[in-house]
């Protein structure tokens, strides 16, 4: 049995719930999570409570994730009606992440006076990242035009976007965009089998949405996973809060994609490595791989993942390719369902 090599996955759009929510996941088993799925960087999103939108919201998240996490790190700003002419704190920050549309927690953006606000000011260097769905997506492309200045669009899941960003990206418009595994591979007919746990948003599309974003795969600039845990609890509740877990699902989801010839090997690492860095202008942790049993088949479990949740949208789904051993920094990190990195261990990513 050969075994591949891979570059360290970054992920760019997790939700690792500490501060605020750690009954859901904090920075040790978020980041347990991320080495087991084979990724050595995790860029870290706002919604915590309370949301990191500010000094103090950042030095305090900063200080969690440097005793607790096991990987590689850094966090986006969120964006709020009153902190756009804030620079970034501090040197860890990826981003400026606004939230066009309604979704888990409080940081809505819906005045467009400050939205350009927050185009004009948020340093030109640094990516503005978008939540954006159906006609936000125009809204934020709109928006990067006039300026002059690059937007990522987060989890793209609609046909009719993927087509708005790939002839906005014709036109030579400056703006990148991701997609999550669960967009690819689920419709809204598992959303309704899944109940609250197929809750998420953007919401699951068609199959055409789906098969719209795989024939769209060579405009797509990264997969992330928007890691989004919530209890079981929470999901069986009577109104679920939107969000899926993803971290270690999304490699040996995209390896079976490999095996099954949806996918080139060499596509994947761009989509998983080369894109998410260059999206953010981070520079990749060092010595950092991945080996891949590219020939075991198993079921996905919710009950064998090593975040908090203990569930997967994809439970019982057959995947070809396996995630053996993960390397950081030259150290071994992970090896077969053992997690081996400290918390602590992790380092903030280098900015470039
Ligand atoms: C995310 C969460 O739970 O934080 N939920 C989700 O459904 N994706 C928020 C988000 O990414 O929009
Ligand atoms: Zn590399
Ligand atoms: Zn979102
Ligand atoms: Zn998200």
């Amino acid at each position: 049995m050969a075994t591949l090599e891979l570059p360290g996955l970054i992920d760019i759009h997790v939700h690792l719930r500490d501060p605020g929510a750690t009954h859901k996941e904090d920075f040790a088993t978020g980041t347990a999570a991320a080495l087991a799925g084979g990724v050595v960087a995790v860029v870290d999103m706002p919604n915590n409570s309370p949301p990191t939108v500010d000094e103090q919201t950042l030095r305090h998240k900063l200080g969690l994730a440097s005793q607790k996490a096991r990987c590689d790190f850094a966090f986006y700003l969120g964006a709020t009606a009153n902190n756009a002419t804030q620079a970034p704190a501090n040197g860890h920050v990826a981003g400026l992440k606004i939230y066009l549309d309604e979704t888990y927690g409080p940081l809505r953006v819906q005045s467009l006076s400050t939205l350009m606000a927050h185009f004009k000011y948020w340093p030109r260097n640094r990516p503005i990242a978008a939540h954006a769905e159906g006609l936000s997506t125009a809204v934020v492309i709109g928006l990067a035009q006039l300026y002059d200045r690059r937007v990522h669009i987060c989890h793209v899941s609609r046909k009719s976007e993927i087509e708005l960003v790939k002839q906005a990206k014709e036109r030579g418009a400056s703006i990148t965009c991701e997609v999550t595994p669960h967009h690819l591979l689920l419709t809204e007919k598992d959303a309704k089998e899944l109940g609250g746990y197929g809750q998420m948003k953007p919401s699951l599309g068609t199959l055409e949405d789906g098969e719209a974003l795989w024939a769209n795969l060579a405009i797509i600039d990264a997969v992330a996973s928007d890691h989004a845990p919530h209890t079981k609890e929470e999901k069986e509740g009577r109104t679920p809060p939107p969000g899926v877990p993803g971290l270690e699902t999304t490699l040996p989801l995209l390896l079976n994609a490999v095996a099954h010839g949806r996918l080139s090997l060499e596509r994947l690492v761009q989509l998983t490595h080369d894109g998410p860095a260059r999206i953010l202008g981070v520079r990749a942790p060092e010595a950092a791989s991945v080996e891949v049993d590219p020939e075991a088949t198993y079921a996905l479990r919710g009950a064998q993942l090593l975040t908090k949740c203990g569930w997967t949208p994809f439970e019982g789904m057959m995947v070809q390719g396996r995630v053996r051993r993960v390397y950081l920094r030259g150290a071994k990190v992970y090896e077969d369902g053992q997690v081996v990195a400290r918390p602590g261990s992790g380092r903030p990513l280098e900015l470039a």
